[in-house]
């Protein structure tokens, strides 16, 4: 029911589009039937038993049979993160054991599907809106527009400001350009979320973005484009299960790429020496999520820190680092300490087998629900060790409803980080201990920790 009415709606839309290009769109119609007229009866003339070349009629049959369907499919709007999108739904990936799911236009799996995939709309708050499809190149739509090079296709389900989701949403291209695109670089990137249009993208994933495939990234706005005029792309890649179905290996050399790309980036080609030294780096927030006595918890991190040989700190806020200043920083740590929030996403610049250390303030566990864990499952897929996380059991900012009430999570998500001395240093000293004999023994190891070359596998 709302599915049809979506279509109408949309349908009056096309319709009045057609109606405003009949008179000049009718004129060049005729004219090009009439030189064509032309044109097939000097053939006729020359070659009097040949039929007319049956290529054309195909060509036009091939036209006419390209659908275009909605971007959104409403009809998996509640089924969307079970399986299912609702993003170009009639369409399937190309999946491999342990690989990143994804489609790409011209088939590179079945042999001689050489059909181009096709957009048309540029809607920005409706999806079903924007519609795909796929052509043959001899038979591209009526006034369709070819665009050459790579194009990525991106479905998000959430948004690409917040540096995890954009995030989660890019590295599968990251994981197709290391080995299915053989190095091959994106001409645009054509963002979408729940199928409408999006042009930006925060700035830590963009930069990460440019410094992985070696050029600023060019957002298709579609503005060379007239209304309900196709698009077709000569070669398109498009991701909408994020890392889903990629195995933990693949999915630590997708990051171990970025990194060893950002570092290339951020011209931090002379690595580090190898040494037992032992980098702790807190890594602070202002406002919620902040630590309410930071001065005391520097004060205890640095305690158990000094008792260690080689051990460095380093207080730093991430708001106020460049990504580059990020990137070195990240280097040159092995112990990560942080609350939780998209700061932490610069654990996957550290080196692999590096710690994570997550605070949270008080009512997470109980009310934020499971994306409470990402960094937990961040530091695995990126080769790294969570360390747990500690969390506060009081709150400056007591919740009037009863506990365990969501509308307390509101309050909570405003929260700071007090501290525990007793806990704070006993954690700290079991991770500086492990640290520490990692650390000692990679030291011995004659492999010099060298910037390889982010090659393509
Ligand atoms: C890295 O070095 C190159 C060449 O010297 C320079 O053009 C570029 O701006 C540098 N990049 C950064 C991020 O400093
Ligand atoms: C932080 O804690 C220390 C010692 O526990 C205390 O002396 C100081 O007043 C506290 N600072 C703030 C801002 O609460
Ligand atoms: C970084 O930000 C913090 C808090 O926002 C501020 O106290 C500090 O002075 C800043 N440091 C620099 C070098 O700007
Ligand atoms: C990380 O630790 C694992 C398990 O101890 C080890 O096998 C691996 O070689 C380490 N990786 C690096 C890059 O140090
Ligand atoms: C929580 O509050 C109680 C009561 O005020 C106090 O005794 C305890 O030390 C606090 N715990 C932490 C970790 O701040
Ligand atoms: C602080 O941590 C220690 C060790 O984990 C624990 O025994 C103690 O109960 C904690 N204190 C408070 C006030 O939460």
């Amino acid at each position: 029911m709302v599915k049809a009415l979506q279509q109408s709606k949309s349908q009056s839309r096309t319709t009045k589009t057609t109606n405003n290009l009949v008179s000049p769109k009718l004129f060049l119609y005729l004219l090009s039937i009439s030189a064509l007229l032309f044109i097939l009866f000097h053939i006729h003339s020359l070659h009097h038993h040949v039929p007319p070349p049956p290529s054309s009629i195909v060509a036009a049959k091939l036209r006419r049979s390209v659908t275009f369907l909605p971007l959104k499919d409403l009809r998996y709007s509640n089924k969307a993160l079970v399986g299912h999108t609702w993003f170009m739904s009639s369409l399937y990936d190309i999946q491999e054991e342990g690989e990143v799911q994804y489609q790409q236009f011209p088939s590179p799996v079945v042999d001689g599907d050489e059909r181009m995939l096709c957009l048309k709309g540029r809607d920005t708050h409706d999806g079903s809106w924007n519609y795909y499809g796929l052509a043959w190149p001899e038979g591209l739509p009526e006034n369709a527009r070819v665009k050459k090079g790579v194009s990525f296709v991106s479905y998000n389900h959430y948004d690409y400001q917040n540096i995890w989701h954009g995030l989660s949403a890019l590295m599968p291209f990251v994981a197709w350009h290391q080995i299915q695109g053989k190095c091959e670089v994106p001409e645009r990137w054509i963002l979408y979320h729940w199928g409408e249009l999006r042009l930006r993208m925060g700035k830590w994933v963009s930069t990460l973005m440019e410094a992985t495939f070696g050029a600023p990234l060019q957002f298709e706005a579609f503005e060379d484009i007239s209304e309900g005029q196709p698009v077709c792309f000569e070669k398109a890649v498009v991701m909408r299960h994020n890392e889903g179905g990629m195995s933990r290996q693949r999915r630590m050399e997708t990051y171990d790429f970025m990194r060893c790309k950002a570092r290339l980036f951020c011209n931090l080609t002379s690595p580090e020496p190898l040494s037992a030294a032992v980098g702790m780096t807190m890594l602070m927030r202002t406002g919620p999520r902040s630590f309410r006595n930071e001065t005391t918890v520097v004060e205890i991190f640095g305690k158990e820190c000094a008792k260690v040989a080689g051990c460095r700190l380093t207080v730093a806020y991430s708001n106020n680092l460049t990504f580059c200043e990020q990137v070195s920083l990240m280097g040159k740590t092995d112990i990560l300490i942080s609350p939780h929030g998209a700061q932490l996403t610069n654990m996957i610049l550290m080196n692999r087998n590096s710690s994570v250390m997550e605070f949270f303030p008080k009512g997470w566990l109980e009310l934020a629900g499971i994306g409470q864990y990402v960094y937990h499952w961040l530091a695995s897929w990126s080769g790294m060790r969570h360390q747990g996380a500690w969390r506060d059991p009081n709150s400056t900012l007591p919740c009037p409803y009863s506990p365990g009430d969501r509308r307390c999570m509101s309050i909570y998500k405003a929260g700071t980080i007090g501290y525990n001395r007793t806990h704070f240093s006993e954690w700290a000293k079991s991770v500086l201990n492990e640290v520490k004999m990692r650390k000692m023994e990679e030291a011995t190891k004659v492999t010099t920790n060298q910037i390889h070359e982010c090659s393509c596998i």
